[in-house]
């Protein structure tokens, strides 16, 4: 598709019930965001400590229409003025994805106008791009959300090598359970950061897995189970709410600085596999400010660039799944409405390899 081309996209895949509208006049401007509105559910799931899949759907299914309206109130459009409808279609619990999946279907169906199915770690992984002239570049990109660590050699849009992964526990995901050990309200990563700031990061000792492997894995799972055998050592209880104040805050200085040096370390392996000189960081662990420094002194010091997401772009949001959207409507890539959803959606497999469809 050529030309001004607004696009309506649906995130749904976990806990935030998220609409935006992007707008772009041509295929080399970045797209302007006309609207992003974001609904967490974060507050209804941290007295169960997690998300609770079924509160998740069952929210999503209660506010989206309201977050919908809202979207199109911001950007000042109506339905009938979106030319291309997206939403995420996995990987993410099922029963969210085919809340958000299926009204942007039925968006489509009413107006006629066409669907794209979008993969949500393809957002991630092309959100540090969505205001940037001239959209994305050949880069490492490296995802790190709530359920995903990745190293990806990006060769162009929908044109992706995995060079590497988590082979346990994603990053942020490390971060949730050892915020939980220590007592931290859900979602940990973002506490972590702040009690991390006033702790020694070398207070402990924490193991740093596959450093010495030449590989782009990793694997956070014995970093999680050190903290936690360590508990026991610190106060008699074990109970996390009896240890004083400064050890809290160097756990997570500790814990937090060797998540650091192994995702540092392993970005700088595979952008080497790849033979790029750029960097791309994204998902909700990119707004970590420890991560952010780390990542750009040693991008500094080895000459290479490094592209980070502003910050409304790194935890789940519309705005990325839009900006997919868009990119796909320009390659003419759109989806069957009767394209199902996937919980275990691979980066690499059939949905940007996607079916062209004849709709323009
Ligand atoms: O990308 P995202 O919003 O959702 C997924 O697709 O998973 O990422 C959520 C993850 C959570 O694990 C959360 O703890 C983590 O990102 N996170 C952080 C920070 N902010 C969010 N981790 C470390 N430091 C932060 N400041
Ligand atoms: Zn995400």
């Amino acid at each position: 598709m050529h030309g001004p081309l607004t696009v309506l996209g649906i995130e749904s895949s976990c806990d935030e019930t998220a609409v935006a509208i992007l707008r772009s006049e041509n295929e080399f401007d970045a797209p302007e965001i006309l609207s992003s509105v974001i609904s967490s559910q974060i507050a209804i799931h941290r007295e169960h400590g997690g998300v609770v899949p079924e509160l998740a759907s069952r929210n999503h299914s209660v506010d989206l229409p309201r977050v919908i309206r809202e979207a199109c109130n911001l950007a000042g459009i109506k339905p009938i003025d979106i030319d291309v409808f997206g939403a995420t279609a996995g990987p993410g619990l099922v029963a969210a994805l085919l809340v958000g999946n299926s009204t942007a279907k039925a968006l489509a169906l009413a107006t006629g106008r066409p669907f794209v199915s979008v993969n949500h770690l393809e957002g991630h992984l092309l959100s540090p791009f969505v205001r940037r002239q001239g959209g994305p570049i050949p880069h490492l990109g490296m995802v790190v959300s709530g359920g995903h660590t990745l190293f990806v050699d990006v060769r162009g849009v929908g044109d992706y090598r995995l060079l590497g992964r988590s082979l346990d526990d994603a990053a942020g995901e490390a971060f949730d359970k050892v915020g939980k050990m220590l007592g931290l309200p859900y979602p940990g990563g973002p506490e972590i950061d702040k009690l991390a700031a006033k702790g020694n990061p070398e207070a402990f000792d924490f193991p740093r897995a596959l450093m010495k492997e030449a590989s782009a894995n990793v694997s956070f799972s014995g970093l999680k189970t050190a903290v936690l055998y360590t508990l026991p050592k610190l106060s008699a209880s074990g109970n996390p709410a009896d240890l004083p104040e400064q050890t809290l805050f160097d756990l997570c200085a500790s814990f937090q600085r060797a998540v650091v040096d192994v995702l540092v370390k392993k970005a700088l392996f595979a952008l080497r596999v790849s033979g790029h000189d750029t960097i791309s960081v994204s998902g909700g662990v990119s707004c970590n400010a420890e991560l952010r420094c780390a990542l750009s002194t040693a991008c500094k010091n080895e000459g290479v660039n490094l592209i980070l997401p502003d910050f409304d772009l790194t935890t789940d949001n519309a705005a990325m799944i839009a900006y997919v959207t868009m990119l796909k409507s320009r390659q003419n890539l759109f989806h069957s409405l009767s394209d199902d959803v996937d919980p275990n959606l691979k980066l690499t497999t059939e949905l940007n390899r996607a079916k062209t469809s004849t709709h323009s």
